[in-house]
């Protein structure tokens, strides 16, 4: 368990897209800033995806800019189809990642095209992409659960994330987009999907909805896993999946982590600061536990 894991940071990309509270550009360009100050190198920054569906992910050609000068870092944004593609390429895209769905009646809700389809829409994108030099990260949701379909078979995960891994995407990123997942179901999926693919490209992107990701992520990293995607303040969420709530936070995967002797690289004050910041934007306190604990903590000792 003591190897690396690397973190990638989803708050300013999932962590945004389902929140009713208006977030402004720069607001979104200081989160990012202050997520890789925090020591999170990896940020997926925003979706090319359409503003009608979408609208807090407008503007992310913006956000992609803005934080272009930002150094030492690996920023990531969605593309559902080459249109999203020329778009985030025109803004100076390095990584793009695709996304689709273990389940059709996720992929007909998200996308609004069956997984067949979407996998047409990838085509182009991925053959582009290796021609320019960009790298494809690809999704697949709904892996423990479909709020339309229920159950997913672990082997409907797996045939999907080799087609995603045939087409050139360098990881795939499970998703449990519901948070329904608990951790031998986890596991299940993990080694169906591990015995077609290299574990090291596989990412853990666990919604926290009923409490399970971090026991989920525990199974995954007995099985080998090493890459999760998390979210600042617990923040995230799918207005497509009807109630998901966020991804695990970032502070607690972090304050696992490191409870457990993994080096994260991650200064926890910084974060909890950028997660404050955020929550005070949103007009909520973070969802965190950890968050909440460290705060109450330092509520307690400044009143000493
Ligand atoms: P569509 O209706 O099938 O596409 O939507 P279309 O080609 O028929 O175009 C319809 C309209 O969208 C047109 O505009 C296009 O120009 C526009 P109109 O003529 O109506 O004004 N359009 C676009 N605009 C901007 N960027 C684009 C783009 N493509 C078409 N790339 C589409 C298909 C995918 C575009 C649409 O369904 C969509 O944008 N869906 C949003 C999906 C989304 O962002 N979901 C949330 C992220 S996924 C997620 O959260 C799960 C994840 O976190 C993992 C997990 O948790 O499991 C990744
Ligand atoms: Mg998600």
């Amino acid at each position: 368990m003591s190897s690396q894991v690397h973190i990638v940071e989803m708050g300013p990309r999932d962590g945004l897209q389902n929140e009713k509270t208006p977030v402004s550009i720069a607001a979104r360009i200081a989160f990012v800033e202050a997520l890789v100050a925090a020591g999170l190198n990896t940020v997926e920054v925003g979706a090319f995806v359409s503003p009608k569906a979408i609208p807090q992910m407008a503007s992310s050609d913006e956000v992609l800019r803005g934080v272009s000068q930002v150094k030492d870092a690996e920023f990531h944004v969605l593309v559902p189809n080459e249109k999203g593609y020329d778009a985030a390429r025109a803004a100076g895209a390095q990584v793009v990642s695709v996304f689709a769905a273990a389940s059709e009646g996720f992929s007909r809700a998200n996308i609004n095209c069956s997984i067949a389809e979407s996998i047409e829409r990838f085509r182009p994108v991925l053959a582009r992409a290796k021609v320019d030099g960009v790298k494809v990260r690809g999704y697949v949701s709904c892996v423990l659960g479909c709020p339309f379909d229920g159950e997913i078979k672990p082997k409907a995960v797996a045939d999907l994330a080799v087609t995603l891994w045939d087409l050139g995407c360098y990881e795939i990123s499970l998703g449990d987009t519901i948070g329904v997942g608990t951790p031998l179901k986890a596991r299940e999926m993990l080694r169906a999907v591990g015995a077609e693919l290299p574990v090291a490209n596989l990412a853990m992107h666990f919604h926290d909805t009923y409490g399970q990701a971090l026991a989920n992520l525990y199974a995954g990293m007995e099985e080998g896993v090493r890459v999760i995607d998390a979210a600042a303040g617990g923040l995230g969420g799918c207005p497509y999946a009807p109630g998901a709530t966020g991804n695990v936070a970032t502070e607690d995967v972090v304050y696992m982590l490191e409870g457990m002797g993994v080096k994260t690289g991650i200064d926890m004050d910084k974060l909890l600061a950028t997660t404050n910041e955020v929550a005070g934007l949103l007009g909520r306190p973070p969802v965190s536990r950890v968050a909440s604990a460290l705060n109450a903590k330092r509520k307690r000792l400044s009143a000493l």
